[in-house]
């Protein structure tokens, strides 16, 4: 068993940690996006894989989900965290906030979500009524608070996240449909991940990095739609502060 702990990187999130090793992993799936680096914190054995490849080669779209989960099960890996970019639909949802999410809405289509294409004779229909694991969350959050994201603004306790295929943002139309619903944050990566996590048997928590208002806000016409570069820059921004959040959370993850 070589870890204890996985982390997904998202957009702008390539490394966690200097001085880790790579460790092959094969799948029956196909290669994940990238090697697998496994170091040792404190005690806590902790895999890393960034979901996109190590130069963002693959859009959400292209990206072998089941292959990355898979190849997190094999290591050993209990506890499985995705740290994500996502936009806001709600005004006091800031970029530079973070959403532990508590729930998703899967808008995706064609993507493989599943490990059971075959009745083999395992559980075939898991529940995904709960996606995210509340030991992973309360961790999360616990770990927020202590790194000084104090409460309420900056680290959201919950939020729905609806996941769309991407690679293309939302249109203004779809956008004021996932906000009139009561969703909270849009992201294209959180499905499948959540789904396969719960099918391999793997605790998961979802780490929303807001980065930009999505189609933009009623109150402030101002505030230009998304782009790629916003995205990109708002996470290169405040990624230290999700490394540091996670490093904190660590101890508490690996107690399965
Ligand atoms: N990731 C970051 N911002 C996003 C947005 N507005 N829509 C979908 N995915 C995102």
């Amino acid at each position: 068993m070589d870890a204890e702990v996985g982390i997904f990187g998202g957009s702008g999130f390539y490394t966690f940690l200097s001085g880790a090793r790579t460790v092959p992993v094969d799948t029956a799936w196909g290669a994940p996006s990238a090697p697998v680096t496994v170091a040792d914190v404190d005690g806590v054995r902790v895999a890393f894989l960034p979901r996109h490849g190590r130069h963002h080669e693959l859009p959400p779209h292209r990206v072998n989900y089941r292959a990355n989960v898979d190849a997190m099960r094999q290591l050993g890996v209990h506890t499985l965290v995705a740290p994500f970019a996502a936009g806001s639909l709600r005004p006091e949802i800031r970029p530079g906030d973070l959403v532990v999410v508590d729930q998703l809405v899967d808008r995706t289509w064609g993507r493989a979500d599943t490990f059971h294409d075959r009745f083999d004779g395992g559980p075939l229909h898991v529940s995904l009524a709960d996606p995210y694991t509340p030991r992973v969350r309360r961790a999360l959050l616990d770990a927020g608070s202590d790194a000084g994201f104090d409460g309420g603004a900056r680290i959201h306790d919950g939020g729905t996240v609806v996941v769309i295929n991407g690679p293309r943002f939302s249109t203004r139309a779809e956008s004021a449909w996932h906000r009139q619903a009561g969703w909270h944050v849009v992201n294209m990566t959180q499905y499948p991940e959540a789904a396969l996590a719960r099918e391999a048997g793997l605790d998961f928590g979802g780490l929303a990095l807001v980065t930009d208002y999505d189609t933009g806000l009623d109150s402030d016409p101002d505030v230009m739609p998304v782009t790629q570069e916003v995205v990109f820059d708002v996470f290169r921004r405040n990624i230290d502060r999700v490394r540091t959040l996670l490093l904190a959370a660590l101890a508490d993850l690996a107690k399965r």
